[in-house]
């Protein structure tokens, strides 16, 4: 009976343990996210600049350049499955940040900073990313299509 005990006792608290765990883990994720920036592209503005809260991640609603491709618009990366990235799984979006590639086959342009910057990221802290991305909440927000690049002004 002892050893019963004992042993429920050491289930429960090695779960404790175990859940104990996991929000670390998301903070670390959410921490990462917060200072790579991908909620200050990735996200509308309100009037002052200000991101606008609960459009979080859901794309951004500034075009951004990328040379003779076109301007595009952060996509909604949150969990939505028909107008974010619900439908990536994790080693996806790891991929997309280090290679560029996404699922549909098609290399993101220099207007999202892979090239530049996420490459680099080792793979625990780019999965930490995905990860968080993941647990975001769905918000269901459609960004504009990409926009063809500017001309140049003709003399
Ligand atoms: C400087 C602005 C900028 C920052 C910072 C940025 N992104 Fe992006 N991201 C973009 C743009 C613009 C695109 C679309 C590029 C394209 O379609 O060629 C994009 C595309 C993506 C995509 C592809 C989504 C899809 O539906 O195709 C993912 C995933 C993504 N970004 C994740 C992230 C994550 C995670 C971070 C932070 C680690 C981040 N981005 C930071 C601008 C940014």
């Amino acid at each position: 009976m002892i050893a019963v005990r004992l042993a429920l006792a050491l289930c429960v608290s090695s779960s404790q343990a175990a859940l104990a765990a996991a929000p670390d883990e998301l903070q670390k994720s959410a921490y990462l996210v917060k200072i790579t920036g991908c909620a200050g592209c990735h996200s509308p503005r309100g009037k002052d600049g200000e991101i606008v809260e609960n459009l979080r991640l859901s794309g951004g609603d500034r075009a951004l350049p990328a040379g003779d491709l076109g301007r595009f618009y952060p996509p909604n990366i949150t969990t939505d499955i028909e107008t974010g990235i619900g439908a990536w799984s994790a080693d996806d979006i790891v991929k997309a940040l280090k290679s560029g590639l996404t699922p549909d086959g098609r290399i993101l342009s220099s207007a999202m900073p892979w090239r530049t910057q996420y490459k680099d990221l080792d793979e625990t802290d780019a999965l930490a990313i995905a990860t968080y991305l993941k647990s975001v909440a769905p918000v269901q927000h459609q960004v504009p299509a990409a926009l063809p690049p500017l001309k140049a002004p003709t003399p």
